[in-house]
Formats: structure tokens, C-alpha cells, sequence
């Protein structure tokens, strides 16, 4: 196991300042304030009102684009199914498909959202360990193009319902190789006691029985051993251990022809070190490169993670010691990654004055009534008034999607910035709609 990481310490955070110029999409205008690609986000926030999810499809290009230019690089020939989970709007969705990407989706959900969006459905691959027989024949209907199955008893529910439709699908197994990815327990998935993919020892035998299945053709292996993983060494062992199993099968003349090598890429919230795309493709081609496998990876949070922002209001500062309480407009309930991972996000003033005023350590919160609604402690900031806007950075990845109804606040707006322009992609929620589709018992 590895060891928990340490609690961040404050007195190493990153300044507002450093934040900004380590994320080339924002930057400072004296006059407009924070810019997200040319776009003044105070405009954004005024105009929509708080608390608005802002993307900036510029950097979604440009992060999908240095990944598949990494992976070129290095002589790999790889298929990037986006992680739809990370961030399922349909704009996101649409960027990533014409720029070239598939999905890894995880429900029937996730799939017409993704169809919705036109990936081709011979570009999607459905993973999950619960997927329902409604979902699997969801699945065959619209013809994915393969089918990450999980465990044994899966694979026999699959195999009745291809059979009783009279097809066959293509199906990897995923394997869990039992590496600790080092990340936060939530969110570790590769580990043996992990609820995901096919024992390692059960690999085998399992492939050579679905190969004898009818409506089943085994086409290769899957891995995913967790998230926001910050070290190359888990991956290496992780594909080490894949690439053995492709030589076991294959010397049971097995066919394998493709290896999914999961997502997971981490990325920096903080000041992390954190992989390079160019570092997985490295590790990747030491693990696969004589093996003749068609290579396939499903990145979500380093694609789309930098891309988004959450702006948030200030409701009022609540002057308390140690120090100050910052309550804002946006909650546990939008952006549940502080509460639920005790997750460090970069939070800075909308304002280029307001950036640069002196810096005293406040508790920034929101107004849901549950003390883990923190989004940070001990964060310096300069003196916020109230309806000053912040910036809660790094926002675009298990952001919006993860948001809830919770306190009964409806859900936030998003809003889409491209080539110096901003458009409304999601409208916030009417507060109607958090009862319409209630009614008294009879
Ligand atoms: N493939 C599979 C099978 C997965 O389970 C996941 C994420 C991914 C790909 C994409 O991983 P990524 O490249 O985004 O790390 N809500 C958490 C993250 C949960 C990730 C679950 N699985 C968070 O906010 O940190």
C-alpha cells in the first residue's frame, strides 16, 4: 500500500500570481480582470450570474492534441477514448469527436450521450462493473465497438444476451493487476481488494472460456488502475503485468490484438510534479512495443480538468478567529471534489485589484449546511467584499457532473468561451424543476 500522502501544508501553496502563470489560458487584464482566453469571466459571471461552469474549448484542443502528439512521437498508433464521466456536455462531447477522439463511457447514459454528441458507436467503449442487461443490450443495439467486461459473471450475462440477439460483440477483458496507483483510496482502482475487473489469476482461464462463448469474440485485455495518478512507476508495473498476460494467451493461441491502457493521467491542482503525456507514451512503448497490439487509452481529467473553471460569488465574509470565514454562492453540492477527496483547488479573485491585494489566511466555504462544505482552509487570499467573483480552477473534470441538487440548489449554468467569444451551453436549472417531477403519494 502506499503511504497517504501528506495534508498540503498552506505555507507551500502556490500565489494567486503562480496559479495564474502556470495555466496559459488565464491571465490578468488590469481593466477586465481574470481573462479565460481573451474572454473576461466577470462578464460571464454578470451576465449568467454565479455559480457558472466556464470551459475554454481552445484548451480542450490543445491538451487533446499534445496527448495524441505525444503518443505519435513516440511511434505509438493509439485510439483516445475520452473518459465521458469526466465531463459529459454535449460540447465537450462534440470538440473531442471532431478532433478525432472515442468514448469510454460507463452507462447506458453515458452512451446516448455520446451518440448524441455523433462518436461513432464503433468508437465507444462501455466499461463499468454493474452494467445492467437493459444497458448490455443498449449496448449491442447501437453496436459498440467493444465491451469491457468485468468479471466472469458478466461475461456469461453478455454472452446470453449477444446469443439471444443473434450477434457477437467485441470484448476485452479488464483486468485489475493489482498495482496501488499511490492516489487518493477513492479513487485507487487497480488494487486487488478494488471492486474492479477480473482477478489477475483468474485472466487466463477466463479469456480462453469466453473465447468459446458464443455471441463473445475476445479481442484483447483492459486495464484502469485509478485516477489522478502523479508517478509513472504504477503504470509501468501495471503494463508489465498486461503484457505478460498478452504473451500467456497468446502462447494458448489466443488472439489478442488490442490493450487498453486505461486512463488516470494526473494533473497538477497545486504545484504537484506531475507525468507528462510523453512519459505515459514512453512507458507505454517500453511495455507494448514488440507485442504488435493495437493500443487504446481512455484519458478523462488530463484532457479536460484545466479546461474548466467554477465561478463563485461571495455572499459575505463572516469575521471569525482564527480566521475569516469567505462564504460563497457555490457549495459542496456544484464542485463535491474539496468535501469528498479533500481535494485542493486553486481559488483566485476574479478582480486584477482585488489579485493583488494583501493576503491574509481565510476558510473559503459554502452555504450548504454540512461542515465538509470547505472548498479550502488556511487559504491566502487577499480581502474579498461581497459579490466579488472568484475563480475555482481546474474545474472541468468531475466538476459539473458530479454536481447535485443538494439543499435544494438548483444546478449550476456552463458556459462555453471560444475564439474570443462565450455562449450559454447548459442553462442553470429553473428552481421549478427541482419539484416538478414530484407528486403527494395517492
Ligand atoms: N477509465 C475508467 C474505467 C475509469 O474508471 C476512469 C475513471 C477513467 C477511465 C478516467 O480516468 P481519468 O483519466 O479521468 O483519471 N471523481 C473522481 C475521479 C473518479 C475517476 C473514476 N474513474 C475525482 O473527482 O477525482
Amino acid at each position: 500500500m502506499a503511504a497517504p500522502s501528506p495534508p498540503n501544508d498552506p505555507a507551500t501553496d502556490p500565489s494567486i500570481q503562480e496559479l495564474i502563470a502556470a495555466r496559459p489560458w488565464l491571465r490578468y487584464h488590469a481593466m477586465d480582470g481574470l481573462l479565460l482566453d481573451g474572454v473576461p469571466l466577470a462578464a460571464i459571471g454578470r451576465d449568467v450570474g454565479t455559480p457558472v461552469w466556464v470551459y475554454s474549448a481552445a484548451t480542450l484542443r490543445a491538451r487533446y492534441q499534445a496527448l495524441t502528439n505525444a503518443m505519435t512521437d513516440a511511434g505509438l498508433d493509439i485510439h483516445v477514448h475520452y473518459a465521458v464521466k469526466a465531463n459529459d456536455s454535449r460540447a465537450v462531447l462534440a470538440l473531442l469527436a471532431a478532433e478525432g477522439a472515442g468514448a469510454d463511457v460507463v452507462s447506458g447514459g453515458e452512451l446516448l450521450k455520446a451518440r448524441r454528441a455523433d462518436i461513432a458507436a464503433a468508437r465507444i467503449v462501455y466499461s463499468g462493473v454493474g452494467k445492467s442487461a437493459a444497458e448490455l443490450r443498449l449496448a449491442l443495439a447501437e453496436g459498440v465497438g467493444q465491451i469491457n467486461v468485468e468479471s466472469a459473471e458478466e461475461l456469461a450475462m453478455l454472452s446470453s444476451i449477444a446469443s439471444a440477439a443473434g450477434g457477437s460483440v467485441r470484448v476485452a477483458l479488464r483486468v485489475n493487476p493489482d498495482i496501488d496507483a499511490g492516489t487518493n483510496d477513492k479513487i485507487t482502482t487497480g488494487r486487488a481488494t478494488d471492486k474492479f475487473g477480473i482477478a489477475y489469476d483468474d485472466a487466463v482461464a477466463l479469456y480462453a472460456q469466453a473465447a468459446a462463448l458464443p455471441g463473445i469474440e475476445p479481442v484483447g485485455l483492459a486495464m484502469h488502475i485509478g485516477s489522478q495518478i502523479l508517478g509513472l512507476g504504477p503504470y509501468r508495473e501495471a503494463f508489465g503485468r498486461i503484457a505478460d498476460l498478452v504473451h500467456t494467451l497468446r502462447q494458448r493461441d489466443l488472439r489478442v490484438e488490442t490493450v487498453d491502457c486505461g486512463g488516470g493521467l494526473g494533473i497538477p491542482y497545486r504545484n504537484e510534479p506531475a507525468p507528462s503525456a510523453a512519459g505515459l507514451a514512453a512507458a507505454m512503448k517500453q511495455a507494448f512495443h514488440n507485442l504488435d497490439v493495437r493500443l487504446a487509452m481512455e484519458p478523462g481529467r488530463w484532457l479536460v480538468g484545466p479546461a474548466g473553471v467554477v465561478l463563485a460569488s461571495v455572499v459575505l465574509v463572516k469575521q471569525t478567529a482564527p480566521e475569516p470565514f469567505v462564504v460563497l454562492d457555490a457549495a459542496m453540492n456544484d464542485l463535491v471534489r474539496p468535501a469528498m477527496y479533500d481535494a485542493w483547488h486553486g481559488i483566485v479573485p476574479v478582480s486584477a485589484t482585488d489579485a493583488i491585494g494583501p493576503c491574509r489566511p481565510v476558510t473559503v466555504v459554502g452555504p450548504v449546511c454540512e461542515s465538509g462544505d470547505t472548498f479550502a482552509r488556511s487559504r491566502s487570499l487577499p480581502a474579498l467584499a461581497p459579490d466579488a467573483i472568484v475563480a475555482i480552477l481546474d474545474a472541468g473534470a468531475y466538476g459539473a457532473v458530479m454536481s447535485s441538487t443538494y439543499n435544494a440548489r438548483p444546478m449550476a449554468a456552463e458556459v462555453w468561451v471560444d475564439e474570443g467569444r462565450w455562449s450559454v451551453i447548459r442553462d442553470r436549472q429553473p428552481i421549478e424543476a427541482l419539484w416538478e417531477r414530484e407528486r403527494l403519494p395517492a
